[in-house]
């Protein structure tokens, strides 16, 4: 080609390249470009701008009622004499909920997602005192201290949280309340208003929040928009709270940021619309793959929550302010006014684009309170298998089964301990889901049994879309039981996604779940075995001809809701079907294992997340730290994010710091884009692979550990990966810090994200006592202080006070060291006490929801380690009973130079080493793990 064709074919590329870049952001709504974002917006702007402004929301005093634990009255929009209905209840736990719905609406709301959404234990209570004054103020007493209260101001409706006498949370607090009643199109007067013309001559206008009331258009997509507007509002005050967190998913800090002014606040809001996006951009409010509309406050010592039950589209603008100055609403009623001290404020204003106003109200006082009130609403984080917490392989796409059967061969050549391996959609037969392309997959059964034989599993990706083919069984079944989501004429709505013409099953339908459930039957999913788990990907929906990349607003559900008013549950019900469907397909139920793409409240009950296609960029690795903690703090504790980075290819330096961070994140799993260059950890040479095996092994040596920490997550809803502000709720320097982790309440991590560091600052809360995790060196000196941190190191710590158990002896899978000995690690605190877990069941089945596992505690106390058991069961404590412990390390200069172990046996002398920096070893106790009450004494 002669040079100035070359020229202008490379630039041609180029202007494609940049315009494609260009569109994709554009592929998604700005606020300015969603009428409801607007409206609502525009209204708090103009009640901001009024000194006077009043919210128009009254409640009408005779209409309170108290009856069967609920708080009911009318409230009146006085600027359209709408009414609502006020429900207000009481539940278990320090939790409030409120509802508010149109007295005599034109039609229902949609409401059924709260079945997809809360769990059984949202239990309502008597509040200990109810009653209103002769203002019709009402106050509502939570507890007999009378510490609790919630009180009802009428007019303007305000409704306060109080803790001690101050409020600590507030709805309608500056009065941006809004719910926009159903309306007829055909009765709809149009607000009008006076233009002048430019010959001075007047007309007559639709005011500006006419717009796009009844249809709406975005590129070239238009919403037909058949309710006309129904969005809800409302202003969410958190009085002298600093921080809020949650809200997921963003590519944002730990620490949400201010969305409307004040120093390195965005300019949209945050916004929850669960959406696929290419290349997502990093430090962004922008919407991503799943949406938890939920939010903890904190301040020093204390913590409250909220959740907004609602899945349609919902925006979440912040701002803080310097603490109220003088008493206002309700404090001057009851006289309350108390100092608050000189803490920034956080005001919030939540607006969902239908539905009706559904919310919870969570006291705390910690973080840990609000977490387990959030997940007694919404469901426990399901227990995983054990497997589920070790390593995952990854790649789009193993290619065939030799493929398969060398990567895993080579694991076991580099001793790289791994337990699963995922297929992506080139597996199948083109893109039809739950079948094998068989030139590329032979024998998938033979190529399951033998990973089984290793103690190893298969994923395979299952997505939601279905591709149209009535030679293809699944479509077939779904078309002939009607199982597909609808246009609104009627026939099965159809879009693009990987298989080409697809259409998606309608999971809001029970019929359809049960149905999808029924597929995963050994029997129904050809040549799939136990050892067969599931991914669920694309599932926000992802369609790519789509608006925003997703299913249009106006396509219709079973019962005839529009996708509008559920789009962000969607994917959590068929993440469920899924579930449901692993759960029942053999006779003893085992547990599912399912990764999901999309999210919403509640998901954690059916297993894990990712955080999507990240870029192998070093910014990316950042970001997966506040990422998967925003997740986690909102009740989703079994997170992870592609190590390596999905799109382009990593550096060795970055795969092995990536390598590093993701050992100590919940979900562990390497993945790459079908694009990039293999990057099996081995195929990065030395000193790399000897690096990222040194760090996989750690995780393996500790999943004992990571296993009690599911378990605990499993009963409280408590984060796994812990942002430091759940463990040191009073250290005000730790409130915004997300380039740090806790595992647990016992390890510290400060992965390294920086290209050719060495170093790293490291922040040890001075109120513990810290130690290296791999030299077992006592941390000294200040608070916050640089540490080395070559390439082959990943600062880790563990913290005083606390004992981690371990196995070390490492094999090809964790199901391979199940018996294995363990070693205890006994970190002193100041007084040279520690205390540990250990949690252990079959690491499979749900026997333990009938009591078959055992839990025991160890307590170092005074030279000596005791171990109690809380609960054993027999049977299970049976298959374990070779179990011993084979080694303490004890941290932090106990003296000693003998030990002695006691047990059912009889006394034992032990041997004891010493190092120089203060650790103590002992050797073989061959104390056993069933066996209660044994002793250490240190002597
Ligand atoms: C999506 C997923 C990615 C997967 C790819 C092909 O981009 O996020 O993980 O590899 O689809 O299935």
């Amino acid at each position: 080609m002669p040079l100035r064709s070359w020229a202008l074919a490379c630039l041609a590329i180029l202007s494609l390249f940049l315009l494609s870049e260009a569109v994709k952001k554009e592929d998604f709504k700005s606020c300015s470009q969603s009428a409801f974002c607007r409206r609502n917006r525009a209204l708090a702007d103009s009640a901001s701008e009024q000194s006077n402004w009043q919210s128009p929301y009254t409640l009408v005093k005779d209409s309170i009622r108290f009856s069967n634990n609920f708080l009911t009255a009318d409230v009146k929009n006085t600027a359209t004499n709408n009414v609502l209905i006020l429900e207000l209840q009481v539940l278990v736990d320090n939790t409030v909920r409120v509802r508010m719905d149109e007295k005599s609406p034109l039609r229902q709301r949609y409401q059924d997602h709260a079945q997809f959404t809360l769990v059984d234990d949202a239990k309502p209570v008597k509040p200990f005192k109810s009653g209103k004054n002769t203002d019709g103020v009402v106050k509502i007493t939570l507890d007999e201290s009378g510490c609790r209260k919630v009180v009802v101001t009428p007019s303007p409706l305000r409704i306060d949280f109080l803790v001690n006498e101050s409020p600590v949370v507030t709805l309608n607090d500056r009065g941006f309340f809004n719910f926009e009643h159903l309306r007829s199109k055909e009765l709809h007067k149009p607000k009008m208003i006076t233009q002048r013309n430019e010959d001075g001559s007047e007309t007559e206008v639709e005011a500006e929040e006419e717009k796009d009331l009844w249809e709406e258009t975005f590129r070239t997509w238009t919403d037909s928009k058949p309710n006309g507007p129904e969005s809800i509002g409302m202003d969410i005050s958190f009085h002298d709270f600093g921080h809020v967190y949650g809200i997921p998913e963003h590519a944002s800090s730990l620490s949400l940021k201010e969305t409307r002014g004040g120093e390195g606040a965005y300019t949209e809001p945050y916004r929850l619309y669960n959406t696929d996006v290419f290349e997502y951009e990093m430090d962004s409010p922008a919407a991503l793959y799943g949406s938890i509309p939920f939010m903890l406050a904190h301040r020093k010592n204390e913590s409250v929550g909220v959740f907004w039950m609602n899945p349609s589209e919902t925006w979440i603008d912040i701002v803080k302010t310097a603490p109220e100055s003088h008493a206002t609403g309700v404090q001057k009623v009851f006289n309350m006014v108390k100092s608050t001290g000189q803490k920034k404020s956080t005001k919030t204003h939540w607006f969902s684009e239908a539905g009706v106003l559904d919310m919870f109200v969570f006291f705390g006082p910690s973080s840990k309170d609000v977490f387990r009130q959030y997940t007694k609403l919404t469901g426990k984080p399901a227990m995983p298998q054990s497997f589920a917490i070790a390593y995952h392989q990854c790649r789009w796409n193993y290619i065939n089964q030799n493929d398969v059967r060398e990567v895993d061969e080579q694991f076991d050549v580099h001793d790289i301990p791994y337990d699963v391996i995922w297929l992506d959609i080139e597996h199948n037969d083109g893109k039809r889901y739950f079948t094998w392309d068989e030139a590329k997959f032979p024998d998938p059964t033979k190529m399951q049994n033998e990973l089984s034989q290793k103690g190893r599993k298969l994923v395979t990706i299952i997505d939601p879309h279905i591709k149209r083919d009535d030679d293809y069984y699944i479509c077939k079944e779904a078309k002939d039981k009607n199982l597909f989501v609808k246009q609104p004429s009627g026939p099965d709505y159809e879009g693009w996604c990987w298989p080409g013409q697809s259409s998606w099953v309608d999971y809001t339908n029970p019929d359809a779940r049960k149905w999808w459930a029924d597929k995963f039957k050994l029997d129904n999913y050809k040549h799939s075995t136990e050892a067969l788990y599931v991914w669920n990907d694309m599932n926000e929906p992802s369609v790519f001809n789509g608006p925003e990349i997703t299913m249009p607003k106006d396509m219709v559900h079973h019962g005839g809701w529009e996708h509008r008013a559920l789009h962000n549950v969607y994917g959590q019900i068929y993440h469920g079907s899924t579930a449901d469907g692993l759960k029942e397909r053999l006779a003893v139920q085992q547990r599912p294992f399912v990764l999901s793409r999309a999210f919403y409240a509640g998901s954690q009950r059916f297993g894990s997340i990712w955080t999507g296609d990240n870029m192998a960029q070093w910014d990316a690795l950042q970001a997966s730290m506040p990422m998967i903690m925003s997740v986690s703090v909102a009740g989703l504790p079994f997170a992870g994010a592609d190590v390596g980075g999905f799109f382009n290819n990593p550096s060795h330096e970055l795969l092995v710091r990536w390598y590093q961070a993701g050992a100590f994140q919940p979900f562990f799993r390497a993945h790459a884009h079908i694009d990039t260059k293999r990057r099996e950890p081995w195929l990065a040479g030395e000193p790399y692979t000897d690096i990222i095996r040194n760090v996989v092994r750690e995780r393996y040596a500790l999943l004992p550990y990571w296993y009690n920490l599911f378990q605990e997550a499993h009963e409280n809803g408590t984060p796994i990966m812990r942002p430091l502000v759940v463990e040191y709720p009073e250290d005000e320097a730790v409130f915004a810090m997300d380039d740090q982790f806790l595992v647990g309440g016992g390890i510290l991590v400060k992965p390294v994200t920086e290209e050719g560091a060495t170093q790293t600052n490291v922040y040890f809360p001075p109120s513990d006592i810290w130690y290296d995790l791999h030299t077992h060196d006592r941390v000294q000196g200040m608070a916050s202080q640089v540490v080395p941190a070559p390439l082959d190191v990943v600062p880790a710590y563990y913290r005083g006070g606390h004992i981690v158990p371990r196995r070390e002896r490492i094999r090809r899978s964790s199901h391979a060291m199940s018996l294995d000995p363990f070693t205890l690690v006994i970190a002193l605190d100041a007084n040279g006490e520690a205390n540990g877990s250990l949690y252990l069941d079959d690491g499979k089945t749900f026997g333990y929801e009938k009591k078959e596992y055992l839990m025991a505690e160890f307590n170092f106390k005074h030279g000596v380690l005791t171990y109690s058991i809380q609960h054993k069961n027999p049977v299970f404590a049976s298959s374990i009973a070779s179990v011993r412990v084979e080694r303490l390390v004890i941290l932090g200069h106990p003296s000693a130079s003998k030990a002695v172990a006691t047990d059912g046996s009889g006394k034992r002398d032990l041997d004891v080493e010493k190092s120089k920096n203060g650790k103590l070893v002992v050797r073989d106790p061959a104390v056993l793990i069933t066996e209660n009450g044994w002793k250490i004494e240190l002597a």
